[in-house]
């Protein structure tokens, strides 16, 4: 087999590279090793930025998102006794919109379906050769278990933090960045319509909560749990008994309404950046060059803008022969990496309960800050609304 651009995992970055190349007249092969019916049902942050809104629409694929993508003003940020709105369209003149990974995930399949795109999923042993010359292939056992070799010009690893990609690129060439939380995340989707207009941050003492949602149907709740946290020690009642008292049920007359859990998980947080994004002919994009922590919901909106430098890195490159824009990619986009990574590093560790009670004081001076000064509001604003693209 042969393509022009050989892109390793079918998640939001890989689809959405070939949907960009393929507009511009570059043909790209995807190779995935889970099944498409894993990849549109893994359950993932639903915050998209107003860039990413904009790029996705200004490309096609703004159909069901204008339809049924829910824009939101801002967010509200809380402590016992006092919750703050912040209006981020009134800030910084943008706000942001609700509107899951996994209906995106559908949205990308479609578009790449209509495209009759080749995507293999189910793929095993991947492994990317020749990376340092102008020849480099991926080669994978298909889903029918024949051995395949996919020559390419270039090879882009999307294929997230486990793939083999990003261990493709020489031990020596590579350096990496890691920070890991003492916390995790207990997530849960529930049928139940969501209790607030907007996504509420709440400091606790017992620990950090987030009220999110994916529908006027279905919310979205997260708890700080400890590392290593079991889910059979957290029964329903105790999900929504803690997500009470955290969030504050009954201050100022606001209540939390309970209902159905249909999902949940424990979900790790890490901060991880690999540098440089490139290597000769292998580039990476999205969660295999960098990892955030879940508060903000920067991960799917960092591969989007990855893939928005990349594409056209890659068209002046293979139909045009000029390589200025490929040359700068990884420091272009680590740029936006680290913005990102400081943003959601700041969140989280103002958010999220510690055992260090000086800590616990410089979160509170930290969160009055944020909620009374405009200066504060603005600087949350501008990172959670998402910088340009090319910031
Ligand atoms: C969601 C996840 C986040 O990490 C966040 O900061 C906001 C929302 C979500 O899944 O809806």
């Amino acid at each position: 087999m042969r393509t022009q651009v050989a892109i390793v995992g079918a998640g939001p970055a890989g689809l959405l590279l070939s949907h960009l190349l393929h507009r511009d007249g570059v043909e790209s092969v995807v190779v995935e090793t889970r099944s498409r019916s894993y990849v549109e049902s893994r359950i993932r942050a639903g915050i998209l930025e107003h860039s990413t809104v904009e790029l996705l629409t200004s490309v096609g694929l703004g159909e069901q998102l204008t339809a049924e993508g829910d824009p939101h003003r801002g967010i509200y940020l809380q402590w016992p006794e006092e919750r703050h709105h912040l209006d981020f369209v009134d800030l910084v003149g943008r706000g942001v919109t609700v509107y899951g990974q996994t209906a995106l995930q559908a949205d990308l399949g479609r578009a790449r379906d209509a495209a009759g795109q080749e995507i293999h999923y189910e793929v095993a042993d991947t492994a990317l050769h020749d990376l340092g010359t102008e020849h480099p292939s991926v080669t994978f056992v298909d889903g029918a278990g024949n051995a395949q070799r996919l020559e390419a010009d270039v090879v882009v690893g999307c294929d997230g933090s486990f793939g083999p990609s990003r261990a493709a690129v020489p031990e020596d060439r590579r350096r990496a960045w890691e920070r890991t939380y003492p916390y995790s995340w207990l997530g849960i989707l529930a049928d139940v319509a969501p209790s607030t207009d907007e996504l509420i941050y709440a400091w606790h003492p017992d620990g950090f909560a987030l009220h999110s949602m994916r529908s006027a149907k279905v919310s979205r709740l997260y708890l700080q749990v400890p590392n290593g946290t079991d889910l059979a020690e957290w029964s329903d009642q105790r999900i929504w008994d803690a997500l009470a008292t955290r969030l504050g049920h009954g201050q100022g007359g606001w209540t939390l309404s309970p209902g159905p859990i249909t999902e949940r998980a424990v979900l790790p947080m890490r901060s991880f950046v690999s540098e440089p994004m490139r290597y000769g002919r292998l580039f990476l994009a999205g969660d295999a060059a960098h990892i955030v922590p879940p508060t903000g919901a920067k991960g799917l909106n960092l591969a989007v803008a990855d893939v928005a430098l990349l594409a056209p890195a890659l068209v002046a490159l293979l139909r045009r022969g000029d390589p200025t824009l490929a040359d700068a990619y990884s420091t272009t986009a680590l740029r936006r990496v680290w913005r990102c990574t400081h943003f959601s590093w700041w969140m989280t560790t103002m958010l999220h309960t510690s055992s260090d009670p000086f800590e616990a004081q410089l979160q509170r001076a930290q969160l009055e800050w944020v909620a009374a000064s405009t200066a504060g509001q603005t600087g949350l604003a501008e990172n959670y609304a998402g910088l340009p693209i090319g910031f």
